[in-house]
């Protein structure tokens, strides 16, 4: 048998018992899919303020695909300038609490809770106490595992940043991805007027989610997409900030959420600070958001989906072997909804 080096994950799985060691997907190096492996890491202990969660579903999204590709550049400032700090992949998590952490209130070993864990792509993760919320009885670990950042995110654009209200006219940019799905079942829920642009594989699912309307991207231009609109739910496309602007009516809401292929550097962020300017000579209120997972955010998307004003739409679930795949579909865009890893 061949020796192996001292220290070892096996080495202190021996010293310390099996329970010690975790299978999870990992990339050693920014790159696409194919740097993506499973292997045996160390399982990681909860500080002050966090949680153990013995992790039952984790869901992809696309911060998953950034995290991976180490693009835009500028957020190598935060996940490593020249490889990723933390290996392991993943934030999205549902699951239950393993071990608590000192100083956390409300949380005990044996809770499903779902939320964000960095590394969720792994059989354990730790997870801050202030991004989890219990997961409601009835709710699948598979659903509440898209809550902590498209469920998040999708509500604080709807209701926080857009305030949509029975009969606004809403127009969800991106309508079929992880966050724009989400996006289109609150709007609607809310009592808008939903319109939804996506690809026209796609409109079948957009207009199942709640749509009244939908347009594919590809053959209509945004001025003809059925404007004014009252809010404008900007989630991908990278439309000028000046033709969003002409879009929306008078008094009318923009919210900048995300979009693809906006420049290896940047990605696209300029367009929120045009935003932010252009805001200063219009009465229209034209804004953009970055999302944070709180407790009561995540406890009021599962709120939603147990009331079933809101339901995860589901492409695929994987195990761990499967991450890498499912990946790859997100990144092709052949995901119908969101890819969930589903733990053994
Ligand atoms: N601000 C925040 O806090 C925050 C939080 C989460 C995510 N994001 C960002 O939000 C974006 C979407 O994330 P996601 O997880 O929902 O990704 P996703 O599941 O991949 O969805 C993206 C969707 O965009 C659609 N799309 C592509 N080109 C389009 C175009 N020209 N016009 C309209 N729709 C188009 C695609 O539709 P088809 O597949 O039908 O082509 C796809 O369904 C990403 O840029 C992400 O980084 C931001």
């Amino acid at each position: 048998m061949p020796e192996r080096p001292a220290g070892t994950v096996e080495d202190r799985a021996q010293e310390q018992g099996p329970g010690f060691v975790m299978r999870a997907v990992t990339r050693p190096e920014y790159g696409g899919p194919e740097v993506v492996t499973v292997e045996d890491v160390a399982r990681p202990s909860p500080g002050p303020g966090e949680v153990l969660v013995r992790v039952g579903a984790a869901g992809l999204d696309r911060a998953t695909l950034h995290l991976l590709t180490g693009l835009p550049l500028m957020a190598r400032l935060a996940f490593g300038v020249r490889r990723p700090k933390r290996p392991v992949l993943g934030q999205q998590v549902a699951g239950v609490v393993e071990e608590v952490g000192p100083g956390v209130d409300g949380l005990a070993v044996g809770d499903r809770v779902c939320g964000t864990a960095a590394g969720s792509f792994a059989q354990y993760a730790v997870a801050k106490a202030g991004t989890l919320a219990p997961t409601p009885d009835g709710v699948e670990d598979r659903h509440a595992a898209t809550i902590g950042v498209s469920g998040v995110t999708a509500l604080a654009a709807v209701v926080e940043h857009a305030r949509v209200q029975r009969g606004d006219r809403v127009l969800v940019l991106g309508a079929s991805g992880a966050v724009g799905g989400y996006a289109v079942q609150l709007a609607a829920h809310l009592g808008a007027d939903v319109t939804g642009v996506c690809s026209a594989s796609k409109e079948d699912l957009v207009r199942a989610q709640g749509a009244h309307r939908t347009v594919d991207y590809a053959s209509v231009r945004l001025p003809a997409m059925g404007g004014p609109f009252d809010v404008i739910i900007d989630i991908a496309g990278n439309n000028p900030v000046s033709a969003l602007r002409r879009c929306l009516a008078p008094g009318g809401r923009l919210v900048i959420v995300g979009g693809e292929g906006g420049g290896r550097l940047l990605g696209g962020i300029e367009r929120n600070l045009l935003a932010t300017m252009a805001g200063w000579f219009t009465a229209k209120d034209l804004g953009w958001m970055f999302s944070s997972t709180t407790t009561a955010r995540c406890a009021e998307v599962a709120r939603l989906i147990t009331e079933g004003a809101v339901t995860p739409v589901i492409d695929r679930t994987v195990d761990l072997d499967g991450a890498a795949d499912a990946i790859a579909a997100m990144a092709s865009g052949h995901l119908r909804g969101h890819a969930v890893l589903e733990m053994q």
